[in-house]
Order: C-alpha cells, then sequence, then structure tokens
C-alpha cells in the first residue's frame, strides 16, 4: 500500500505543536525530513507509480515537505527569538543605579604646606634648590661652623652612615652646597626631608623643612625681619602677632627663634603653646662668616640671612591635628579630610 503524504503532514504537524524545544524540533525534523526519513521514503515510493498518479503523488509529498520545512523553520525561529528575549531580560542593567565613584587622591597636608611656603617664596623671586638626604659630615656640619668636636652637634642626634656620611639632620645642609656652585645675589629655598634619631609623640625621626637664604650686598636683619614678617603673615594671616627672640645657632649671627601668636588660644595661653601664648615655628639668623669663608664668599662683601622651619609642626597648627604620627601612617580617613 502507498503511504499518504497528506496524513505524514498531518502527523509531523501534530507532533511539532507539541513541540516547544529546539532538540525536539531538530528531531522531529530528521525523522521527517532527515535523509532516511519519513518524506524520503514516501519518495522512494515514486518508483512504483506511473503517468498521472505518479505526478499528482509526486507533487503532494513535495508540498507536503514544504509545510513540514516551513513549519519546523518558523519554529527555530520563534525560539531562538524567544531565548534572546530571556537572555536580554536576565542582563537588563538598571541604568538608573549611582555609578561607583572615582575615588580621588588628595595632597598630603606636608605636601600642601610645602607647596604653599613655595609658592609665597617664588612671589618673592626665590628659586628652588634641593641637595641630597644621605649628605656629607661635610655640608651637614663642618661647613657650618660646626668642626667635628662643636659641642653644638649633640643637639641633633644624627644617624651615621660612615664617619664622613650621614642622613643630614635640617635642609642647612643646601646652603653651602648652593653657595659653593653659585655666586651671589642668591634667594634659595631647599624644601626636603631630614632625619633624626628621635622619635615619640613630638617626633618622628623623619621629618620635613624647608630652608630659606639669600646673600647680596647690603642684606641686613631687618630683610630678614621684613621677609619672615611677610612669609608668616601669608601663611598664618595678616592679624597674626610675631616676635623675635634672640637665640643660637652655629651658622649664624646674630641668631633668632621666630614665634607667633598661638593660633589655638590668640595669646590667652593654652596646652598647645604651654600656657605662654607663644609658638616657636622657625630658626633664623644672619650667615656667619665662617660659613662665607667655607664656600670662599668674601665676607665683607656680602651678608645673608637663612632662617629653616618644620614643615609637620606648621601643618599641625594650620589644620588643627594634634598628633604628629597621623601624618606618616597614610590612614586613608585622616588624608581625605584635606
Ligand atoms: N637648621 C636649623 C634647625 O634645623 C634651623 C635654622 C636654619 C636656623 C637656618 C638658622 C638658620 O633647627
Amino acid at each position: 500500500m502507498i503511504g499518504s503524504p497528506e496524513k505524514l503532514l498531518k502527523e509531523a504537524l501534530d507532533e511539532l505543536q507539541r513541540a516547544s524545544a529546539r532538540d525536539e524540533v531538530l528531531q522531529i525534523k530528521a525523522k521527517y525530513l532527515g535523509r532516511k526519513g519519513e518524506i524520503a521514503s514516501l519518495l522512494k515510493e515514486l518508483g512504483n507509480l506511473t503517468g498521472d498518479g505518479k505526478r499528482e503523488f509526486g507533487e503532494s509529498v513535495n508540498r507536503a515537505k514544504a509545510r513540514i520545512e516551513e513549519e519546523v523553520e518558523g519554529l527555530l525561529s520563534a525560539i531562538l527569538d524567544k531565548e534572546k528575549a530571556e537572555k536580554l531580560e536576565e542582563e537588563r542593567l538598571d541604568v538608573t543605579l549611582p555609578g561607583r565613584r572615582l575615588q580621588l587622591g588628595k595632597r598630603h597636608p606636608v605636601t600642601r604646606i610645602m607647596d604653599e611656603v613655595e609658592d609665597i617664596f617664588s612671589g618673592l623671586g626665590f628659586d628652588i634648590a634641593e641637595g641630597p638626604e644621605v649628605e656629607l659630615d661635610y655640608y651637614n656640619f663642618e661647613a657650618l661652623n660646626l668642626p667635628k668636636d662643636h659641642p653644638a652637634r649633640d643637639m641633633q642626634d644624627t644617624f651615621y652612615i660612615s664617619e664622613e656620611v650621614l642622613l643630614r639632620t635640617h635642609t642647612s645642609a643646601v646652603q653651602p652646597r648652593v653657595m659653593e656652585a653659585r655666586k651671589p645675589p642668591l634667594r634659595i629655598i631647599a624644601p626636603g626631608t631630614v632625619y633624626r634619631r628621635d622619635s615619640d609623640i613630638t617626633h618622628t625621626p623623619m621629618f620635613h623643612q624647608v630652608e630659606g637664604f639669600m646673600v647680596d650686598r647690603n642684606v641686613t636683619f631687618s630683610n630678614l625681619k621684613g621677609i619672615l614678617t611677610l612669609f608668616l603673615h601669608r601663611l598664618f594671616g595678616e592679624k597674626t602677632g610675631i616676635r623675635f627672640r634672640p637665640s643660637f645657632f652655629p651658622f649664624t649671627e646674630p641668631s633668632a627663634e621666630v614665634d607667633i601668636r598661638c593660633v589655638i588660644c590668640s595669646g590667652t595661653g593654652c596646652r598647645v603653646c604651654k600656657g605662654s601664648g607663644w609658638l616657636e615655628i622657625l630658626g633664623a639668623g644672619m650667615i656667619h662668616p665662617e660659613v662665607f669663608k667655607s664656600v670662599k664668599y668674601d665676607a665683607e662683601e656680602f651678608t645673608g640671612f637663612a632662617f629653616g622651619l618644620g614643615i609637620e609642626r606648621i601643618a599641625m597648627l594650620k589644620f588643627g591635628i594634634d598628633d604628629l604620627r597621623l601624618f606618616f601612617e597614610n590612614d586613608i580617613r585622616f588624608l581625605r579630610q584635606f
């Protein structure tokens, strides 16, 4: 008996209607349209037929085949669309969610004060100079009128690397280096890191200073007072009280220490100024003739002043930081406040 293409078509469409997954559809496709499938075996029967019967049978097998193909393709593309839609839904982005905030870095308070000091002195015509942190005993001490047996060397507990090499204890070491290399007139500031064997709540073995010096003909103590007063007024405000006290440094004569009115209590006396109403802020003086001698400047012709200030101390006063160690702990919550 010859098979019926119409019946086969109906069966195929029934099966396809029940199929939902891609694999099922593909199986049905193979079953009917495959090389050894139902359609193929119907076509084999063509050989047993002749004439109009053969033509009609052939045509109706082809119609059934085309119809099944159409249905299969339709189903497969519907399944593909559905999968795509599901995937899109799954990967849906909520574009209204807040973005991830970019964490911007902040400048360290020490860097900020350094920059501020540099800006003020650049505005007064000072150049910036630098020297090495691993320094020769010669520049740190000897050229600054501190020979090997000088008692004032004890003032600064020095990290020695060898007998002649040390970690510089102050930026004053930049003075003889610059003077050796250049001739007056000089207006220089030298910011940098210095080291002392000191470690407690108010001292760290590493800290920062800015050195300043000016050498020319006729530089006087009045120039020193004028420049430092202007500088401190810019840094702490025009109304800040300032006083100069006599002091001693081997590399300056006369020497002074400069105080400002306590920024915490305005002079009434508090814990920070230890009741005195004043805060010591820098050391200064007229450059000692012995220093000029070391760098082969004629002390009869040239005079100059020099000063040095501690950056951490100024940052603490300006920002109201009460513990020196905070500067070096790198706690991001501390740094973010500036
Ligand atoms: N070098 C001195 C110190 O570290 C400060 C200073 C610099 C004093 C220049 C006088 C002149 O204490």
